[in-house]
């Protein structure tokens, strides 16, 4: 048997927040122990939607870089690359947009909460219509069989393996690889304001850079039960964002149910709630940003990390090209 290759990537539209670590960190973490796996900075699908603002997106290159290495993606086991390194990627998107009708690419669900978020209805790009063709590139330039993902993602790697399955058909070839979304077994995680999702558009989100100062006024701003009005009254912990992250990062799930239980009776006031929410996301970040400001002291070594795996990257990209030039008729070149 083969051995499973693990893509994935992100937009570096701002710092990497802790939905990111539920949704994807965690498992690349785990993965890197067992598997090949690329992680990849997708400066150039982040300007689908920045075009205007490339200054925001070459900055936060280096701070995703920062919080992946934060968090613990070992560059020794992970190759770390960036998008626009890799000019394969975007030579094979051209090959793939044949192979998707305009109808099924403005089907895909997640483009289109996106179109409604950012008010893009009336003058959305091709650019952005087509970054889950480009996404496909991603994927299947590195022969990705699995890609460790939030639910969001879900109908990209449908449309990864759509095209997969189109290209082999149509050139009676085995040169593209199916992939498989990995989703990590915690729920997704919700914004402070307890809107579904954590996101840096909707303000909502608490970072992996936050400062002890920042997150402690977050915590306060959440969202409880809003008919929880005095001390006293019995609590909702139901949609109570509070709880929602106490039972995904408190490691004393005992205690847990037990303030449920008496959030519940009435008598258990949101500050006090908070003030322990605080203390276990403390204890969750502190060793984060510890090694984050480690990394932070020394950015050109944090760059070539990032330039070293796009090396390598590039040469993996250019051999699956080869072989896609190949069954396309265009080796003119051998
Ligand atoms: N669309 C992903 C996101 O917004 C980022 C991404 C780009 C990606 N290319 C990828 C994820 C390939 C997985 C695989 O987070």
């Amino acid at each position: 048997m083969k051995k499973d290759i693990v893509l994935t990537g992100d937009r570096p539209t701002g710092p990497l927040h802790l939905g990111h670590y539920v949704g994807s960190l965690v498992s690349r973490v785990e993965m890197q122990q067992k598997y090949d796996q690329f992680v990849m900075l997708a400066d150039v699908q982040a300007l689908t939607d920045n075009y205007e603002n490339p200054q925001k997106v070459r900055e936060n290159v280096g701070e995703v870089v920062l919080d992946y290495l934060a968090v613990g993606i070992d560059p020794q086991k992970t190759t770390i690359f960036i998008q626009s390194l890799v000019p394969q990627l975007f030579e094979l998107t051209v090959y793939y947009l044949n192979l998707v009708t305009l109808n099924r690419a403005l089907r895909n669900p997640t483009v289109k909460t996106e179109i409604k978020q950012k008010n893009m209805e009336e003058n959305v790009s091709l650019g952005f219509v087509s970054y889950p063709v480009s996404q496909a590139a991603d994927i299947t330039a590195f022969k990705g069989t699995l890609v460790p993902v939030g639910q969001d993602q879900l109908p990209m790697i449908e449309q990864t393996n759509e095209i997969v399955r189109t290209f082999n058909r149509l050139y009676q070839t085995d040169v593209l690889v199916e992939a498989k979304a990995v989703l990590t077994k915690a729920q997704r995680l919700p914004g402070i304001d307890g809107a579904a999702k954590m996101g840096k558009s909707l303000g909502n989100a608490i970072y992996l850079c936050d400062s002890s100062k920042q997150l402690s006024e977050k915590v306060m701003r959440m969202y409880t039960d809003p008919g929880h009005v005095h001390v006293a009254d019995p609590g909702k912990v139901e949609g109570n964002i509070v709880f929602a992250y106490l039972d995904i990062f408190d490691p004393e799930k005992e205690k847990v149910e037990e303030l449920k239980a008496h959030y519940r009776r009435g008598g258990l006031g949101d500050v006090v709630l908070k003030k322990r929410l605080i203390e276990v996301l403390e204890a969750f970040l502190a060793p984060i940003r510890q090694r984050r400001a480690e990394f932070a002291g020394d950015r050109a070594q944090v760059m070539r990390i990032a330039l070293e795996g796009s090396k390598k990257a590039e040469a993996i990209a250019a051999n699956t090209l080869a072989q896609v030039r190949a069954v396309m008729k265009l080796d003119y070149i051998k």
